[in-house]
């Protein structure tokens, strides 16, 4: 009994004396509060002989008012926490953290997922012969798109471009009977006249016209193997009243091709030098008025433009050309790619996929 007792009074007296842990060792207070789990005590009246300022977080005595940094209950604090309401897919909305340098904090959102968000997809497609073979099952994708479209939100709008290549030597032959009928098709119909990009349905909610449009367009011609896509995406991205491109929606832009594409520099083939300007030149009836004008935009053109307008850009690549677009999907924010298959499921997974990823994250 006698023993136990006296152990406990010696177990008390030495208590109090500060451990030398990763705290002690700071005098200063900026040293200090720049360590995870310390706090400074700024009391005025500190016995520093028996106390160190700098201490483990709840292992000192320190009126609270004098803990830097507060106590953690503080460190979060949500400034607004609106109700979920149509507008509002998050919450919380504002958060403030206080923390220590380097110091991590988990913190859990909650969303709502939102049927019925609003959609805007623009499906741009590559009208050069090659793609002869590959125009029935981008038909088939274009009413696929749509009926996958209807079933993810009722509001979505669906619109439709296509694109060959500049008018001019060496993409396309200038030769007067080649720019009305630039080749023959394996059905023996004549290829339409070539153009560099075409807006042939502004963003609609009439489904069938949007499949009765993709099923319309005809198949051109051109002579080197790679296209002006690029012409194409800056004008279906900067075109904003043109496309019809909503404020309050999500923006996907497909875009279908079998081949390479030209960019910036590859205008000085025909003597274009002007570098692209970033800004719409696309007539109310559809037509790219500025395609010998000015040079293919670069990379890190449509990049701007796209982070800029807020547009996530799809393509749907067939197997050939597809290497080229997996490195370009890096260079171009919020853009994805997928190989276009046979019955082109795929790319509806990926548009659906996209189409979810935005809305979540
Ligand atoms: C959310 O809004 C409804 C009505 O607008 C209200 O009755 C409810 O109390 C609110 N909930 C919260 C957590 O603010
Ligand atoms: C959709 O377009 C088709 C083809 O032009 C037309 O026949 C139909 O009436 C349109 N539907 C609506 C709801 O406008
Ligand atoms: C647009 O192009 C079509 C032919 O593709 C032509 O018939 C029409 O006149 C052009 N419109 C303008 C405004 O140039």
């Amino acid at each position: 009994m006698q023993i136990i007792h006296l152990l406990c009074v010696f177990t008390a007296l030495i208590a109090p004396a500060a451990p030398k842990d990763k705290c002690y060792m700071h005098e200063q207070c900026k040293n200090c509060i720049r360590t995870a789990g310390c706090q400074w005590c700024a009391e005025p009246i500190f016995n520093t002989e028996t106390m160190n300022r700098c201490f483990e977080s709840g292992t000192v005595r320190c009126g609270r008012n004098y803990i830097y940094p507060k106590p953690n209950n503080d460190k979060y604090r949500t400034l607004q926490d609106n109700n979920f309401s149509t507008d509002v897919l998050f919450r919380p909305q504002r958060v403030q953290l206080k923390l220590h340098v380097g110091e991590e904090y988990s913190l859990k959102l909650k969303y709502k997922h939102t049927r019925d968000y609003p959609v805007d997809l623009y499906y741009l497609m590559d009208l050069s012969a090659s793609m002869e073979d590959d125009k029935d099952s981008l038909s088939k994708l274009g009413s696929k798109l749509a009926a996958e479209m209807q079933a993810l939100t009722r509001d979505f709008r669906l619109g439709f471009g296509s694109f060959v290549d500049k008018v001019e030597m060496p993409y396309v032959s200038t030769v007067p009977e080649k720019l009305q009928v630039p080749c023959t098709l394996k059905s023996k119909q004549p290829c339409a006249p070539p153009y560099g990009f075409k807006n042939h349905l502004k963003l609609d909610t009439n489904t069938s016209l949007f499949s009765m449009r993709v099923n319309e367009a005809k198949v051109s011609g051109n002579l080197d193997f790679p296209e002006g896509g690029f012409d194409a995406i800056m004008q279906a991205i900067v075109c904003q009243k043109q496309i019809g491109w909503r404020q309050k929606a999500r923006h996907l832009l497909v875009f279908s091709t079998d081949a390479d594409f030209h960019f910036a520099g590859d205008g000085r083939l025909a003597g274009l030098v002007e570098p692209n300007d970033m800004q719409c030149y696309v007539t109310d009836d559809g037509n790219y008025t500025h395609s010998l004008v000015f040079d293919y935009p670069s990379i890190s053109q449509i990049n701007q433009v796209a982070k800029q307008h807020n547009i996530n850009l799809i393509f749907a690549i067939t197997d050939g050309a597809s290497k080229i677009y997996k490195n370009l999907v890096g260079s171009i924010e919020g853009s994805s790619y997928g190989i276009l298959s046979g019955d082109s499921s795929n790319v509806v997974k990926l548009v659906r996929d996209e189409y979810q990823v935005r809305i979540i994250s």
